[in-house]
């Protein structure tokens, strides 16, 4: 079967797509699962460069959430049984043995598509709005709104009842924003500080979702509301921003970091009523998960390649 795998830190034309022997039968507290649908993000380019904060070391299978059926189970596995739908971590990779406790399982009409499409990215968005404890009617700012983490903030936002002004670098990108539901677009390539004043009747923005940091981290805190809150979710940019405290002082605002993996480690019960949660939404039509591309394992550099020319809106998806 194929695989996926970093062998050396590097770049995605460093991966190598190899053919391995299927995985043995699952340990009895183990289920298998078939994959058929594997989302990869930004955070797995830092990953193989060797820059992120929990590293593995090659080699290691690419990728991270995905969706599949179960083929079969361990002898102690009583909450999942073969034909069920499934999401777990796993990667690029044809059939992978999980513990019964890491794998989710999914009800049996749902799109296992969108399934794979929307775990990190919707988890990320929703753990972040509710640490910043946004509002109906508040203004919330999404910058990078059409990335993976972007959009799905645009969308439970919505959801959530802010009105949601969204920021990205091209036209192109703002029309499918505006159409999955923004309320306001702004081009951001060249500033947005003023254009969210206007719009906010020079108040600035109540919650500002920040997947970019750098410059767009130094603008977003001179267009702060009062009691405004700044959500850290990442640096695309390439540079984390300091902020000035006199700033927020003078502003009674908030700069908040937050990570999933750590909720999922350290909160484990919230995270998976947050994940049933998002599962239900999904179910129910609730949300909209976009998928851009989608490639076959064979095309895992071309996969990259569209994160790197930031041609992604939505997810980019390998099956
Ligand atoms: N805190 C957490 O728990 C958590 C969880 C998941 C992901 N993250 C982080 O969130 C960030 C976004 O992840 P993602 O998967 O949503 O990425 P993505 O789909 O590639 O989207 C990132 C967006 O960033 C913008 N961007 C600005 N400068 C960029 C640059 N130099 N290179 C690439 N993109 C750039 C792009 O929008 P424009 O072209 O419109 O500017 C792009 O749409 C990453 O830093 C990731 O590590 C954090």
């Amino acid at each position: 079967m194929k695989a996926v795998f970093c062998e050396k830190f590097g770049g995605p034309k460093d991966l190598v797509v190899k053919e391995i022997e299927p995985p043995d039968t699952p340990k009895p507290d183990e289920v298998q699962i078939n994959l058929k649908y594997r989302g990869i993000a930004f955070a797995d380019l830092v990953r193989m460069a060797g820059n992120y904060q929990d590293n593995r070391t090659p080699p290691y299978i690419v990728g991270g959430d995905g969706s599949g059926i179960i083929t079969c189970v361990g002898k102690n596995v009583t909450s999942i049984k073969p034909g069920d739908k499934v999401t777990s971590a796993g990667g690029c990779v044809e059939l992978i043995n999980v513990s019964e406790s890491k794998v989710r399982k999914l009800p049996d009409d749902i799109d296992l598509e969108l399934a794979a499409a929307f775990g990190n990215t919707y988890m990320t968005a929703f753990y972040g709005l509710h640490i910043a404890q946004l509002q109906p009617n508040e203004t919330l700012l999404v910058h990078g709104a059409a990335g993976g983490v972007g959009l799905a903030a645009v969308d439970l936002g919505k959801l959530m009842g802010a009105r949601v002004i969204a920021t990205a670098s091209s036209d192109e990108k703002l029309a499918i924003v505006k159409q999955l539901g923004a309320d306001e677009i702004i081009n951001y390539s060249n500033g947005f500080r003023e254009k969210v004043k206007d719009l906010t009747q020079d108040l600035g923005a109540d919650v500002i979702y920040d997947p970019v940091g750098g410059d767009i981290f130094d603008e977003s805190m001179r267009c702060i509301a009062p009691y405004g809150r700044i959500l850290i979710v990442g640096f695309t940019s390439g540079r984390p921003a300091l902020a000035k405290t006199n700033h927020l002082l003078v502003k009674d605002a908030s700069v908040i970091g937050y990570t999933v993996n750590s909720l999922q480690q350290k909160r484990p019960a919230l995270f998976d009523e947050y994940a049933e949660t998002l599962v239900d939404y999904l179910v129910k039509g609730l949300i909209k998960p976009h998928i851009s591309h989608r490639y076959k394992m064979d095309e895992i550099v071309q996969a990259f390649q569209v994160i790197i020319d930031r041609r992604v809106i939505g997810k980019v998806l390998v099956t």
